[in-house]
């Protein structure tokens, strides 16, 4: 977060011991920049690219040296580092209030709801709203848009970009977009998309949604273990992302129907637990009337638990009076 890599290292072709061939590997596993290897484990690195663990735990205490990525921190540094978080406004003032000025970076934000709820809607608008300059409460940066479900529209973004006064060619040429076909697919873009934060100066990466391709592929209790395996790793690559890049992840979440009860809200969130001690932040959005929705702020680990309703309209997600 924040720690820069010492001028003479900036590649991973700089740590000392990685030549063109063992970088070609690193890279072809998706360990394309030197913090990717720092937060790497040697009996990860050695699975997928096929080097060996001894090789693995070297490039790993170089790259960490590199970035002065120590284990071991005192609580002030804890505290100035907490100071880098910086919040992406959302563009509408009452969940903007809700979550204290925005969406966290370093953290996952997750937004769950029933199909047609408005999570792509925020996708958009989040990834319209982060190219906002500070003083507007974006990031001044890019986004990047991995779509499982293939609803992302650029003629919406041109809609927000022009409600938020931002040049609408500018704002699609600031968000890089990927289609992921399958898990497979998916975790290959996040890895790839990794390349990209800081070369394009992204600072919010949207999987929308992060769970579709999941349910789709494991069908049935027997399979469900893997699953939730698989989809641990994955939500820690990108708590990963977040935290050493210091940027913000989005992720849509669907709901599941619980039969059983008959008091409260029937619906719950998918991914079990596994998603729920992932993400940071957890926000529940259903319909009510026409345009009407209620977002509720269902997890946060500073924020009282609270909800406000808003309006989707052709300017984005707004607030009703
Ligand atoms: N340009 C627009 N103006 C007003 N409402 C819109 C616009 N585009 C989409 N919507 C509304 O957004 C809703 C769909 O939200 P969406 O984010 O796709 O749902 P989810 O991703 O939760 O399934 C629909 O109710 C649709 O009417
Ligand atoms: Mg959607």
């Amino acid at each position: 977060m924040g720690r820069r890599s010492k001028k003479e290292i900036e590649e991973i072709t700089d740590l000392p011991g990685i030549g063109p061939q063992t970088a070609e590997k690193l890279r072809a596993a998706g360990y394309t920049t030197i913090e990717s290897i720092a937060t790497a484990s040697p009996a990860e690195i050695a699975m997928i690219s096929g080097i060996s663990e001894a090789q693995a735990a070297k490039f790993i205490a170089a790259a960490r040296a590199a970035l002065d990525l120590g284990e071991v921190e005192t609580a002030y540094e804890f505290l100035q580092r907490r100071k880098q978080v910086r919040k992406i406004t959302t563009g509408c003032k009452a969940l903007d209030d809700m979550l204290d000025g925005g969406i966290e970076t370093g953290t996952i934000t997750e937004v769950y709801g029933p199909y047609g709820s408005g999570k792509t809607q925020l996708c958009h608008q989040l990834s319209v709203t982060v190219q906002l300059p500070e003083e507007r409460g974006g990031l001044g940066k890019g986004a990047f848009y991995i779509d499982t479900e293939h609803t992302f529209r650029p003629e919406r973004i041109v809609q927000i970009a022009k409600a938020f006064e931002l040049d609408p060619m500018e704002a699609l040429k600031n968000i890089l977009y990927a289609r992921a076909f399958n898990t497979d697919h998916q975790v290959l873009i996040t890895d790839k998309a990794e390349e990209y934060i800081k070369s394009r100066n992204i600072g919010l990466l949207i999987v929308d949604s992060l769970i579709s391709h999941f349910r789709g592929e494991y069908v049935g209790r027997e399979t469900l273990a893997e699953r939730q395996q698989r989809l641990n790793k994955y939500i820690h690559k990108l708590l990963r992302m977040a935290s050493v890049y210091n940027i913000g992840v989005l992720v849509t979440n669907q709901v599941l129907a619980n039969p059983g009860i008959y008091y409260g809200d029937p619906l719950s969130p998918a991914g079990g637990h596994v998603l729920g001690h992932g993400v940071t932040c957890r926000l529940y959005i259903r319909r009510t009337k026409g345009d009407r929705r209620v977002i509720k702020l269902v997890k946060s680990p500073y924020l009282p638990e609270s909800s406000i309703e808003v309006a989707i309209t052709e300017s984005g997600i707004a607030a009703v009076e």
